[in-house]
């Protein structure tokens, strides 16, 4: 059976192969997505390193002049897509989006890195990598943490890769839509509408773009006039396990500059990552920081936060948060907690189980002893697989897959599963 999977898995990854980077899935997601590539290579590396290492340097080939690496790189025409290169409007050798998305290149180059059989190529291909991921995660703390508090805030939900997550609900009232172009969403004649976000948050997530084409994407101006500006536990935790993976890489390339400031960002923002702790919820939870204050939204964001070195005991809490969950629901981890009145088990990050999601959890959790939760996930990941195929996202409740079909980063982490399974 695990061979039939992984057969399976790996002839999505050739599907969607085209040369020198991997598209999420046929017709919805027609180009390079930042942080769907860097988790696709870690699959790649276990049937072709060179071509896993390519995927990453194909993301950073893009990078821009100020260190962020886009989000999308449109790296052909393709109509079936929107918003795309004409709405951006970035002026980009070859076009990209103009926000960014989670940070985990870091955390990838690493584990490839870790599992290279190449060894000379690894060192080669990664430390190449080493100083343009230093960049971007430099361009962060400076463009999205301006008042230097150790955290940075997203302005975009699109940049959270959690497009419709209800911990941006309330924040994103405040996003009006007054002067919104007319435009046509593509994204619905390719997936069920109702697996998608609302037209209504269509529109300003348009207005936003709009904004900062407006002030021509200078990231010096973008953050500070964003009306939304989130701090997302799991976002920063997957920077802050950058950072961490990084520094240690750095140290055995002999980047000693790197590893340094890596350590330094570490640093501080574990500690910040302290003020987003909530006895009541047992989760962190995101801080809107346009208005100073926590948002009472149970989601995943918050759980994923053990992908970073927080505390054992609140690494503790966390496993104990999902045991509960686990109980609610037949697959974990549900985007949303189930109890929750905005809670919908199909549509896209407000209920419905990632397995991206799941492999950074269950990551976080093996590192810091919460070895049962960790496998309890790893065996619904796989039995996910098995029941409801290669799928965008699923239903937490019955596996319904929701969503884009033949999803490149889903193969991807059943590959990686599969090899921690086989352990
Ligand atoms: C989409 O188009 O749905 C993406 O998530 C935005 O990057």
């Amino acid at each position: 059976m695990a061979n039939a999977i992984f057969d399976h898995a790996a002839e999505i990854l050739r599907e969607n192969d085209r040369g020198t980077y991997t598209v999420p899935t046929h017709g919805l997601y027609p180009f390079q997505w930042n942080w769907d590539s860097c988790l696709t290579a870690i699959g790649q590396a276990h049937i072709n390193e060179d071509r896993a290492w390519t995927e990453i340097d194909t993301l950073f080939d893009h990078q821009w002049d100020d260190g962020m690496v886009p989000h999308i790189v449109f790296h052909q025409h393709d109509d079936g897509y929107f918003p795309g290169p004409d709405v951006w409007q970035t002026h980009r050798p070859t076009p990209t989006s103009g926000i960014t998305q989670p940070p985990v290149a870091g955390f990838a180059v690493r584990r490839i890195f870790d599992m290279a059989k190449d060894r000379d190529m690894a060192r080669a291909r990664a430390g190449a990598l080493l100083p343009k991921i230093a960049a971007w995660h430099d361009w962060f703390f400076r463009s999205r943490d301006p008042q230097g508090t150790g955290l940075v805030a997203i302005i975009h939900p699109w940049e959270s890769g959690r497009d419709n997550s209800v911990d941006w609900d309330a924040a994103f009232e405040r996003v009006p839509t007054k002067g919104v172009l007319p435009f046509v969403r593509r994204d619905t004649q390719h997936a069920n509408p109702d697996h998608r976000p609302t037209q209504a948050q269509y529109e300003r997530y348009i207005y936003l773009v709009q904004l900062f084409r407006g002030l021509n994407w200078d990231n010096s101006k973008l953050h500070d006039a964003s009306p939304f500006q989130v701090v997302d536990p799991g976002f920063n935790a997957i920077l802050l396990r950058s950072c961490a993976d990084l520094a240690d890489l750095a140290d055995t390339l002999d980047q000693p500059g790197i590893a340094a400031q890596a350590r330094a960002h570490l640093a501080r923002g574990l500690a910040a990552m302290e003020t987003l702790w909530s006895d009541a919820q047992g989760q962190y939870l995101c801080l809107d920081r346009t208005l100073g204050t926590l948002i009472q939204s149970p989601s995943i964001g918050g759980l994923l936060a053990t992908f970073a070195a927080i505390p054992q005991h609140r690494a503790a809490a966390i496993g104990t948060r999902l045991t509960t969950l686990g109980e609610k629901v037949t697959y974990l981890v549900p985007s949303h907690d189930p109890d929750a009145a905005e809670f919908d088990s199909l549509r896209y990050w407000r209920g419905p189980v990632w397995l991206i999601v799941n492999y950074m959890i269950a990551d976080g959790l093996q590192q810091a002893g919460q070895g049962d939760v960790a496998a309890r996930i790893v065996a619904d990941s796989i039995a996910l697989i098995e029941k409801s195929g290669f799928a965008e996202y699923y239903d937490p409740t019955d596996g319904t897959p929701c969503g884009g079909g033949r999803f490149t980063w889903t193969a991807a982490m059943v590959i990686e599963f599969l090899a921690q399974a086989g352990r």
